[in-house]
């Protein structure tokens, strides 16, 4: 089948390299002038594992294509995939003004009948939307039905998610323009759930309204854990045993971030605000998201209260692990923090500092040496659990002058860190010290 995919951000470029991975011929098209040259080449302008792999493979076998002209891209297209980002606007309502744009391309430049396909997390009665916008300024006599397919891909993990997902969800209100998607979709062998239009969308926001709940409320039960002294991790692990919860995203932390679950959360509350729903639970859930992502500095303010010509080592920047993705990442709010403090703030990532060092204050210093952000500093902040912060060796910490760590992924284990007499504060579990006084040095 011949597919266009207009945006090749996480999702577009993900679902361009899968589907013609899976033997389609694809054509990915981006406003983008220097990512469509960089893309040409087979270089990925995102980090996902594997993803440059695919590109490769597939821009040699003939079957991807990348261009920044919509005429060109649409020639062939049977089906056409959005993915375009939607932003948040200011309100929390999601911003259609990428989607609305990419109706009118797909308006002014289909030449034959045409299934369009939105990818896009968008809200309920966005694909009517897009029905309407192309239907009015439509310039050929070609005939077009449109199929909610949301995306679950996690950055990360992205590539191997398109071939093993749960399910793809397909809605729309036309069962051959259904099918056409489901036939698509075959080689990927995940189960396929086909609904109506709205629900389709709604699947999409209510799955990450959910996510986030889970994570927001294991946030609260580590919260009450450390008034009393229970251990977080223990606790998650004895219900996440019951079926009916689940262990994942049961995972205690410094809240969520990313491009997705912040502003879904708060445009699912925006949704149900229009049909004069007050989505109280998720509105919670929001606010307790930005108290949780205040937590490191303020056990880094009980134990330092003066944190003016420290030096603080900053570890891991991006939002989550495996990705270079700094949208919404907890990073940005605790290093401003910091930095208003009078820190001097040395920060580290694997992966993310290029893209860091245009979004965070221009104060931080960067290095690509883990021992060298930890040794000599006060302080070492952990805000991303990737796998070589993880993994290193506790006798860093001694290099500090003096090992106080606070940790908001919970990466290391409570008796180690004793054992190596290093202060270690994480999140909804007993701290380790080692001298028990307010530092002042
Ligand atoms: N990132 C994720 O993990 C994820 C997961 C599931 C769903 N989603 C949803 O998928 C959508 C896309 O997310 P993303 O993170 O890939 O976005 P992104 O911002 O990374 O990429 C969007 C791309 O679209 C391009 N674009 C904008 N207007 C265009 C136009 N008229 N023609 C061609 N290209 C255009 C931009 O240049 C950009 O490269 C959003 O609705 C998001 O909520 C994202």
């Amino acid at each position: 089948m011949n597919i266009a995919v207009v945006g090749t951000g996480y999702v577009g470029l993900v679902t361009g390299v899968s589907l013609a991975e899976i033997g389609h011929t694809v054509t990915c098209i981006d406003i983008e002038q220097s990512k469509v040259e960089k893309m040409r080449k087979g270089i990925s302008p995102i980090y996902e594992p594997g993803l440059a792999e695919l590109m490769k493979k597939n821009i040699s076998n003939g079957r991807l294509f990348f261009t920044t002209n919509h005429e060109e891209g649409f020639r062939e297209a049977k089906v056409i995939y959005i993915a375009v980002g939607t932003p948040e606007n200011a309100d929390g309502s999601a911003n259609l003004k990428f989607i609305d744009q990419v109706a009118k391309d797909i308006a002014q430049n289909i030449v034959q009948d045409t299934v369009v396909v939105t990818k896009s997390t968008v809200p309920v009665g966005t694909n009517k939307r897009i029905y309407q916008i192309i239907k009015r300024e439509l310039l050929n006599d070609v005939r077009i039905d449109t199929v909610s397919n949301p995306e679950f891909l996690k950055e990360g993990s992205a590539i191997y998610d398109s071939f093993n997902g749960d399910r793809i969800v397909i809605g729309s209100d036309n069962d051959d323009a259904s099918l056409v998607i489901e036939e698509i979709n075959k080689p990927f062998g995940v189960p396929v759930y086909k609904t109506d239009l709205k629900s389709a969308e709604m699947i999409k926001y209510a799955s990450n309204a959910f996510l986030a709940t889970k994570i927001s409320f294991i946030n609260e039960i580590s919260n009450i854990c450390e008034l009393l002294g229970a251990n977080i991790e223990d606790v998650a692990k004895g219900m996440g045993m019951d079926q009916r919860i689940g262990s994942q995203f049961l995972k205690a932390g410094i809240g969520y971030g990313g491009s997705c679950f912040p502003k879904d959360t708060k445009a699912l509350i925006q949704i149900a605000g229009n049909v004069n729903y007050d989505f109280e639970l998720l509105k919670g859930v929001v606010n307790v998201n930005r108290k949780q992502q205040a937590l490191l500095i303020n056990k880094l303010m009980d134990r330092m209260p003066s944190i003016e010509n420290k030096k603080i080592a900053v570890l891991g920047l991006a939002f989550k692990p495996n990705t270079d993705d700094m949208r919404e990442a907890a990073s940005i709010i605790i290093t401003d923090e910091l930095i208003k403090g009078g820190a001097t703030v040395v920060a580290y990532d694997p992966i993310a500092i290029e893209n860091a060092k245009g979004i965070l204050n221009p104060e931080i210093q960067y290095t690509l040496s883990l021992e060298e952000a930890i040794r000599d500093s006060e302080a070492v902040l952990i805000l991303t659990e990737w796998d070589e912060i993880k993994n290193i060796s506790l006798d860093v910490f001694n290099t500090m002058k003096y090992p106080l760590v606070i940790d908001g992924r919970n990466c290391f284990d409570i008796d180690d860190m004793k054992e190596k007499l290093i202060e270690y504060h994480s999140v909804g579990r007993p701290s380790a010290f080692r001298e028990n006084k307010i530092l002042t040095m």
